[in-house]
């Protein structure tokens, strides 16, 4: 079973109460996502490897850190996970951005891949896969066997908020993939929502209904 993590910093806890809030306007969530994300950002990099060089201060020469040269790829899943795209490259300027396209036929609740291109090296980059929403789980389902599909086996999973039915479809699909998220809900009620979750995540952060 892979690993869920639940990022509960106060900070994460009291942005995501103004991202669920059903009067946050679209510029205030835009804002308050990508916040969250480099706060999550922080969370998920907490075990990337560090090598050790030395460098000279003012007053001597000492062994000190750096982030060793394993690389990130980031990819968002099209539409909604745009928005945490940027709140993650403040903190890791280096990682390069793959994009895959989906979308969930709102009858089936299927998701639909309509595009993907990913960084040439991905194979050799740690992936993290980026939602707002894990609902059914199928989308993150999908998106994470098409990074496979093509050879690309270090992946993690991010999102905001996720639904228990998500997290075990996940976690059943992809046992090797761990799992960050702002905050585990209730259920998901029968249109495939999350309960009680922010509504559809793209139509808030896009102002499209
Ligand atoms: C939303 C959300 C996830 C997906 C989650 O996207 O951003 O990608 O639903 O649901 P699931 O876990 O049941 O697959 P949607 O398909 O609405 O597309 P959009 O981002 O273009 O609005
Ligand atoms: N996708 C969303 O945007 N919101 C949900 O609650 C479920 C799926």
């Amino acid at each position: 079973m892979s690993k869920l993590v639940i990022c509960d910093h106060p900070l994460i806890q009291h942005k995501l109460t103004f991202i669920r809030n059903k009067e946050t306007n679209t510029k205030d969530f835009r804002e308050l996502v990508d916040e969250v994300a480099t706060l999550m950002a922080y969370e998920i990099t907490r075990d990337i490897p560090l090598d050790t060089i030395k460098v000279e201060t003012p007053v001597s020469i000492t062994d000190s850190k750096v982030v060793s040269g394993r690389m990130l790829g980031l990819i968002p899943i099209l539409r909604a996970g745009l928005g945490m795209v940027d709140g993650i490259l403040k903190l890791i300027p280096s990682a390069k951005v793959g994009h895959i396209g989906l979308a969930r036929d709102h009858e089936t609740l299927q998701p639909k891949e309509y595009y993907i291109n990913l960084p040439t090296d991905a194979p050799n980059r740690l992936l993290i896969v980026i939602d707002p929403m894990l609902a059914t789980g199928g989308s993150a389902i999908a998106a994470i066997s098409s990074l496979k599909k093509r050879n690309c086996d270090q992946i993690k999973l991010m999102c905001l908020i996720a639904a228990p039915e998500g997290v075990k479809a996940v976690q059943e699909a992809h046992p090797d993939v761990e799992i960050y998220i702002a905050a585990l809900d209730e259920r998901l009620n029968e249109k495939g929502y999350i309960v009680p979750g922010l509504g559809d995540a793209g139509d808030r952060m896009y102002g499209t209904n």
